[in-house]
């Protein structure tokens, strides 16, 4: 099993190296990730190698000596990053700065059922300004499926006490050796670090996303797989893949309008091939209505600009192509 197969499998993967200069690192973490899948950038410049060490008067919190808490990485992006890794360029001498993480199923297994339902709320998440890529809050659910989740105590409005309180249990602590990559699924686990003893400790973070990229968190493949349904005249099955990622998404953000406009076309070609014809007018109307609204020509590979002027044409017996 390569590391990757196990970041996908067991969630966390710990690979141990040869010692790397900072140099030498990002050169090689970033070939590492880029066979396998695709690098996030990490704020508006775009970074994809992030440079994890104190720096006097740094703005992020991972450039402080203080403690880390345990959190998922970008939880204010929509999708937050699917996985990072970190690289030790150079451990903390003092023994201070050790690499913590655990599961998030593990941390819900502590909380009631009532708290899980919580998490599942929509709720506005604060986008910190050094990270800020044009939007300042994104809306979602902090936890999705069974146990993926995007947390960061500092994003959101008002605490979780529950929550916050089983945060707090066990995790895995250690001190990584120098060279060791250690890679987590940032949806399946959360991630922190002691604090800082000696102000030489250096680690290079990437974000990354595997070779299947998420239309927005929580996406499981639902989206390809919505989109395969459709093509092959599954409208029905192509409209109930959607509808799960639409429930979670921001109804008003680009991909929650494009999401029940292509589920409202859907529908209109079901009715289509049913044959009726108020309801193909009705519906066709509609979607394109709503996916005029979201004000993008394409996303995610489907040409808009070409799909609204179809949806107007639309009639009994006809069917769309994505
Ligand atoms: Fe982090």
């Amino acid at each position: 099993m390569n590391c990757f197969e196990l970041l996908q499998h067991e969630g966390v993967a710990v690979v141990p190296g040869p010692a790397r200069s900072a140099e030498e690192g990002r050169a090689w973490l970033t070939s590492l990730v880029e066979g396998w899948g695709s690098l996030h950038g990490h704020d508006a410049a775009g970074r994809l190698v992030w440079d994890v060490r104190v720096e006097p008067g740094g703005q992020a919190r991972s450039q402080r000596m203080d403690e880390f808490s345990l959190h998922t990485d970008a939880s204010f992006e929509d999708p937050p990053p699917r996985y990072v890794g970190l690289l030790v360029i150079r451990r903390d001498a003092l023994g201070g700065g050790q690499s913590q993480w655990v599961s998030c199923a593990e941390v819900l297994g502590r909380v009631s059922a009532r708290c899980r339902a919580d998490l599942r709320k929509l709720r506005w998440l604060r986008v910190p300004a050094e990270f800020c890529k044009g939007e300042e809050r994104v809306r979602g659910p902090l936890l999705c499926g069974q146990d993926l989740m995007r947390y960061r105590r500092e994003v959101l409005d008002s605490d979780i006490p529950e929550f916050s309180a089983a945060l707090q249990g066990e995790r895995t602590s250690l001190d990584l050796a120098e060279g060791t990559l250690l890679l987590l699924d940032n949806w399946r686990f959360f991630h922190g670090r002691t604090a800082i003893l000696d102000n030489s400790r250096h680690l290079l973070r990437v974000r990354f996303f595997g070779p299947e990229v998420p239309v927005i968190f929580g996406d499981v493949g639902q989206w390809r797989r919505g989109l395969s349904l459709f093509e092959a005249g599954e409208f029905w099955e192509a409209h109930e893949a959607w509808e799960e990622l639409w429930q979670i998404s921001h109804k008003l953000s680009c991909a929650g309008l494009v999401l029940r406009g292509l589920i409202q076309a859907a529908a209109a070609c079901l009715k289509s091939r049913r044959g009726e014809e108020r309801g193909v007018r009705i519906l066709a109307a509609r979607a394109a209505r709503t996916l005029r609204s979201a004000s993008c020509d394409r996303w995610n590979g489907v040409d808009l600009s070409r799909l609204c002027p179809q949806l107007d044409e639309l009639r009994v017996g006809q069917r769309l192509w994505l």
